[in-house]
């Protein structure tokens, strides 16, 4: 894997704003299910950064739980729209409060698919949560309740977003100037 210097073609998002963005979203998160319990369901891998951090400014209890969803084709940076559940919960949701937590919102199809499977199992209320939102790229219309970021239609890298399964640990979010990134 080369180094991300020689890829990186801005920081679009330092790890001070994410960390101040991603502590006003866990007030407001806090402030409207105040009084409830809340299930905050990560999709697997890229939401983990984000969930970890967000889930430390929110004081109502809250429960986390992991799902694993594949769209891409195989090394593809673009979602297929064919989207499996590889990893499935190990709770019931139903009655519960649900968050679901992304990284990012690129064509939607994603979570259209999350959002359909887990509204059949009847949970008390279901909404979404994604720390990046590319709106121009949208294919099907997702509802989102909070957002952390709109961003330009760029492939993006770090805080929880791989290129290639790697940089998912930087601290900061970073474009890709795809012309530099050659895989070996
Ligand atoms: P969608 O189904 O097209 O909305 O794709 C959503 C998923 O694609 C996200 O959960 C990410 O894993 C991945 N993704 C979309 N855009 C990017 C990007 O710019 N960098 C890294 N991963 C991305
Ligand atoms: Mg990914």
């Amino acid at each position: 894997m080369i180094d991300y210097h020689d890829f990186i073609a801005e920081v679009l998002i330092p790890e001070d704003s994410l960390q101040k963005r991603i502590s006003e979203l866990g007030e407001k998160i806090s402030r409207d299910y105040a009084g409830k319990e809340l299930l905050m369901i990560c999709i697997l891998r890229g939401g983990v950064m984000f969930l970890t951090d967000l889930i430390r400014h929110i004081d109502v209890p809250v429960a986390i739980e992991f799902m694993a969803v594949s769209s891409y084709g195989i090394g593809g940076r673009e979602s297929s729209g064919n989207v499996r559940i590889t990893l499935d919960l190990n709770c019931s949701i139903q009655d519960k409060h649900v968050i679901i937590v992304e990284d990012i919102i690129d064509s939607g199809h994603t979570l259209a698919s999350v959002i359909e499977l887990l509204q059949t199992r009847n949970p008390a209320s279901l909404c979404v949560c994604t720390l990046l939102d590319k709106a121009e790229r949208r294919e099907v219309d997702v509802p989102v309740k909070y957002t952390g970021f709109p961003i330009p239609n760029k492939f993006v890298f770090g805080y929880g977003l791989d290129i290639d399964d790697y940089y998912r640990n930087l601290p900061f979010i970073g474009v890709v100037d795809l012309d530099k990134f050659k895989p070996e």
